[in-house]
């Protein structure tokens, strides 16, 4: 089936952090900075047509030297890991492949830094 696209900067989705759009290349209006911080997160609102298993595929850019490790959760349940490689420069943006859990109808995907470090910039998700 056709992917839909999801804005990490368009209600409804929810970034703890700013919305930014002073790195080119994103998306739609711009890109979510979530708060350098354990708990920050970018949330997402997916639709699934069935329950299953969904692939994400999120666009994120980290133009640290370090990987950007967070935890991945579907309806307030943990259910996988990321580690947000670097990129090389913040307007380099790459898509990373995630594969979760779903029921149908509507769920709620949230990407949550495990380290201090925060999140890399998450342009979109496309599911
Ligand atoms: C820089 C960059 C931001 C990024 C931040 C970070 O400030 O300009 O876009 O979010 O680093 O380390 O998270």
């Amino acid at each position: 089936a056709a992917s839909t696209r999801y804005e990490a900067e368009a209600a409804p989705a929810v970034c703890t952090g700013a919305v930014e759009s002073d790195w080119a290349g994103y998306s739609g209006s711009g890109f979510c900075n979530g708060a350098n911080a354990v708990g920050a997160y970018a949330q997402f609102t997916v639709d699934a047509p069935a329950a299953g298993t969904a692939t994400l595929k999120v666009r994120f850019t980290n133009g640290t030297s370090a990987a950007r490790p967070a935890n991945v959760s579907v309806n307030g349940s943990a259910a996988t890991s990321a580690s947000f490689e670097t990129t090389g420069t913040w307007g380099t943006w790459v898509t990373k492949t995630l594969t979760v859990p779903v029921r149908s109808g509507s769920n709620t995907i949230r990407l949550s830094p495990t380290a201090s470090a925060g999140l890399p910039n998450v342009d979109h998700l496309d599911a």
